[in-house]
């Protein structure tokens, strides 16, 4: 039996910040962040956007083909969640109107997260085949104004609907994980912003990487070329270039062409590029680009995905892409949703970092602003109110 993503779509807020103007204002070169990070554009959440708006505007995006009365369990991966308690994914549930004999429940482990979600669900599926799980993950990434990070923020939701239907990549069952219990990025209980050390969080996830990788070639057999296309956790887009030269020499392929190994990942990075870190989004919106954007037919290619959480934890695995797959995705609706995006002034970017969310506020109204068909209308006695936005 065959188990993997039956359909995928994700989600950004309908604004975003110009990384030349982000240069500007700092006072760096632009060159910085469109060629030395690789970032464009930097998706950015309006007051009354977060995790749980992008989540469901993802969620009903990748539901549209599927019946829904046979979704029985909801997992939401995060690391900006909105409640130390209540699941997340509880909200979305509502939303969405989905039937209620449904497993619903939050997983974290920084980028991560949706990783493991997925993983469960498949395992899941294995013993329950008539059922189908929905993974969302959701992220506002957020470092502080003028911090090494900035550059590397952004906003986002992938929603992907997990079955033994799998008609846009067909996984297999072999991985590589890896856990070292390293301070490379966190977010202490009292913070909005992330703290990071960068430059040792660039060599952890590569350090990662090796032992996930050699792990799965162990494991599965394969080498490095028996992998058609790759993906990788993108906390920026040229991490995935430094990668990939580490994959192909931890592999023995040093000698891959710089042309070859662009090609291997270029199309994944596309979304990437002109919407920032979307946390335990990222790698699936990295999928979603390489399905949406290659020009080639993938069917039958095998795809890695390399998925890493700091702190960490990361996975290396991969699937297949079935035949048929590109009239399961929805790439003119996302085409559309990044084309029809607003941009930011500098000043209007602060303006919205500012005022994302006083921390804990009992009570606070949300002016409406565009946030796709979902919105957060307020906080009353400490109880968020969702709605569909008019
Ligand atoms: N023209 C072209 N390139 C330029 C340039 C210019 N004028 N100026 C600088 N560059 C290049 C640099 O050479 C560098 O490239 P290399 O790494 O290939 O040498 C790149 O632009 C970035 O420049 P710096 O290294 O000087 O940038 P920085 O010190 O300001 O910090 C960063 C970069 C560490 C990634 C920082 O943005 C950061 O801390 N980001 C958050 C942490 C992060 O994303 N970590 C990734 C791994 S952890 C993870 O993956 C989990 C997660 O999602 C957070």
């Amino acid at each position: 039996m065959d188990i993997g993503i039956e359909s995928i779509a994700f989600y950004v807020p309908h604004y975003f910040l110009d990384m030349r103007k982000l240069a500007e204002a700092r006072g760096v070169d632009a060159e910085k962040h469109v060629v030395g990070l690789g970032q464009e554009k930097m998706a950015v959440p309006p007051p009354g956007e977060d995790v749980v708006t992008m989540a469901a505007n993802a969620a009903e995006r990748a539901l549209e083909t599927v019946d829904r009365d046979q979704v029985e369990m909801v997992v939401f991966a995060t690391e900006s969640s909105v409640d130390q308690s209540k699941a997340a994914g509880i909200y979305v549930h509502a939303l969405l109107g989905l039937q209620p004999h449904c497993r619903v429940f939050e997983t974290k482990q920084a980028c991560y997260a949706a990783t493991a979600g997925l993983q469960a669900a498949a395992a899941l599926i294995a013993r329950r085949p008539k059922m189908k799980a929905l993974i969302v993950a959701a992220d506002v990434a957020r470092y502080g104004l003028g911090t090494p990070g900035e550059p590397t923020q952004g906003a986002g939701a992938v929603a992907m609907v997990v079955s033994a239907d799998p008609k846009v990549l067909v996984l297999e069952p072999e991985s590589g994980t890896y856990t070292e219990d390293v301070m490379d990025f966190w977010r202490p209980n009292s913070r909005d912003e992330a703290l990071v050390d960068g430059k040792y969080s660039v060599r952890v996830y590569l350090r990662a990487l090796a032992a996930a990788w050699k792990q799965y070639s162990e494991e599965s057999g394969r080498e490095f070329t028996d992998i058609d296309r790759f993906c990788y956790h993108l906390p920026f887009t040229t991490m995935a270039e430094k990668a990939h030269t580490q994959l192909a020499k931890v592999s023995g392929h040093r000698d891959r062409s710089p042309e070859q190994r662009q090609r291997d990942i270029a199309d994944s990075l596309v979304y990437n590029r002109i919407v920032g870190n979307t946390y335990a989004a990222s790698l699936y919106i990295g999928l979603t680009s390489l399905l949406e954007n290659a020009q080639e037919d993938l069917t039958g290619k095998r795809v890695s995905l390399f998925s890493y959480g700091s702190g960490c934890v990361a996975e290396f695995f991969s699937g297949v892409v079935p035949a048929g797959y590109r009239s399961a995705l929805h790439a003119a609706a996302h085409r559309e949703m990044l084309d029809t995006r607003v941009e930011l002034s500098y000043d209007e970017y602060v303006d919205f970092y500012l005022r994302y969310l006083p921390k804990d506020p009992e009570n606070w109204e949300f002016p409406a602003y565009e946030t796709g068909s979902f919105r957060l209308r307020a906080i009353r006695d400490y109880k968020r109110i969702y709605e569909r936005a008019t």
